[in-house]
């Protein structure tokens, strides 16, 4: 026998309560799917585990799913056809791998329970050790205990007495199982096939293992909040709170400041560098990366995007599949969309938007432009209203410009064109032809001036 722990979780239900197509264990929250949550617990517990799931409904993308998120580890499958009831999800798993009979120790686990922490599996185990239970099962009280089996203690052990299964009495009980076991898998080799289907649900159920007479226990726990189950979209919107609220405290205690953190949404993967501050309604989506002492203003939206230390991005503005490095300044009210490499020290300033552009150093592009496929070397100062005109109505094409250049406000660019180092574009010019390095290029209308002509086009209202 070895001192390994089987980890058995349960996903093969079909979260009919949801009433969306989503299998439950891949539900969203915080950015990542439900189950994640319940794999990052177990792997913080930190004893040796076996991780297996049993899984049924949409089982295909359930897997593919946690092969592709954690995929440094090691999980086995077992696929229970039909759904019987959690007992014979643990049969199923028993049959596909005989093997695990040989670890000491099964920690039962429902995948819709995304908010155990790992200092619940700790406390499970210490006390099944220390007092040598045979097995244990975390319970709570209940401010609601409807639909939850009751603990129904006895002399020694106790029962669990599921909701449609008990009496006016039993259902007065508020101490509640949460659906979390740890077993010696002896045990469960003891009695797994005596279970029958000879209740009000016709399934086999696994809370049948714990038995008045025998030598387990139900461990009571304080915060009920840990064991909330998704079984519906409001529960899934109270989890996803506790996960947001979890993060931004972990966030706070490491140094990253919030202003009116109830306002401010950060999913799960985003990393942030202490010293940086967050305004209200700050929302932060995916993978982005914060380095330090960054200030994020009001209502910014970040997706997959990441920022260098020392910059700024001020109210409003809407990053995506970005970079901007070190001491820049974005905003307010800028868009940067897909493929935006902003330099150090560069100014993207207000009503700037920006795709596939790379900006060298401290470039300046302060007001009202859209600068598209690309690039633009140091120090290169572009005016207000400048816009790449890049796409031909099938196919879109590059602009560069080099460094140390001026482009005078209001110019386009007709791309592909390429401008050089150190060159001055007057403002209002149409460029469609290349500008080389040291050239002043204008294209635009001369101005004719005839005195003494304004009264005729001067219209006044006539006086009453
Ligand atoms: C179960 C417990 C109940 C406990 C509650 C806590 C039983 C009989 N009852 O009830 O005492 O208070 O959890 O939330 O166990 N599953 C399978 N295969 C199946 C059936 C279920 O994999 O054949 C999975 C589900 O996907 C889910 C988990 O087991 O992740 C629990 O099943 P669910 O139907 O939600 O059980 P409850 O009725 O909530
Ligand atoms: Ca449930």
């Amino acid at each position: 026998m070895l001192d390994r722990i089987n980890a058995v979780i349960l996903a093969a239900g079909k979260g009919t309560r949801l009433k969306i197509d989503t299998a439950k264990p891949l539900c969203p929250a915080l950015g990542k799917c439900l189950v994640d949550y319940v794999v990052e617990g177990l792997t913080r517990f930190g004893q040796d585990l076996d991780l297996n799931f049993v899984v049924g409904h949409q089982r295909e993308l359930v897997e593919s799913h946690l092969l592709r998120q954690f995929s440094q580890m090691k999980f086995n499958f077992a696929h229970q056809q039909e759904q019987l009831g959690t007992g014979h999800a643990v049969q199923v798993f028993f049959e596909k791998f005989p093997l695990a009979w040989e670890n000491k120790y099964t920690l039962i686990v429902c995948a819709d329970t995304p908010l155990i922490t790992s200092e619940v599996y700790q406390r499970l185990y210490e006390e099944l050790i220390d007092n040598n239970y045979d097995a244990v099962c975390a319970s709570f009280i209940a401010q609601r205990p409807f639909g939850y089996g009751r603990i129904n203690h006895g002399e020694v052990g106790f029962d669990i007495v599921e909701e449609k299964d008990a009496s006016q009495e039993q259902r007065k009980i508020t101490e509640v199982n949460s659906g979390l076991y740890l077993f010696k898998t002896s045990h469960i080799k003891k009695y797994l096939n005596d279970l029958d289907d000879n209740n009000q649900s016709g399934e086999f159920y696994l809370t049948d293992l714990l038995k008045k007479d025998l030598n387990v226990k139900a461990i009571k726990f304080e915060q009920e909040i840990d064991f909330l189950g998704v079984n519906n979209l409001v529960q899934l919107e109270m989890a996803e709170k506790v996960l947001a609220q979890r993060k931004k405290e972990k966030l706070m205690l490491a140094g990253v400041r919030m202003i009116n953190a109830d306002s401010i949404y950060i999913e799960d993967q985003v990393e942030i560098e202490p010293g940086s501050v967050l305004h209200p309604n700050v929302q932060l989506f995916g993978h982005t990366k914060i380095a330090a002492e960054v200030e994020i203003e009001a209502g910014c939206i970040l997706k997959n995007s990441v920022i260098g230390a020392g910059s700024q991005i001020k109210a409003y503005s809407y990053l995506e599949g970005t970079q901007v490095r070190k001491n820049a300044s974005i905003g307010p009210m800028a868009r940067l969309r897909e493929g935006t490499i902003i330099s150090d020290n560069c100014r993207v300033g207000n009503f700037v938007e920006t795709k596939k552009t790379l900006l060298h150093d401290g470039v300046k592009v302060s007001h009202l432009s859209y600068v598209g496929d690309a690039e633009i070397g140091e120090n290169t100062n572009i005016g207000c209203g400048f816009i790449t005109c890049n796409y031909d109505g099938a196919n879109k094409h590059k602009t560069t410009i080099g460094k140390d250049s001026f482009v005078g406000s209001d110019c386009q660019m007709i791309a592909p064109v390429e401008i050089g180092d150190e060159a001055y574009i007057g403002s209002g010019s149409t460029i469609n032809k290349n500008v080389p390095s040291g050239a002043f290029a204008i294209a635009r209308q001369r101005q004719v001036t005839k005195e003494n002509m304004a009264h005729k086009f001067i219209k006044k209202k006539d006086k009453i």
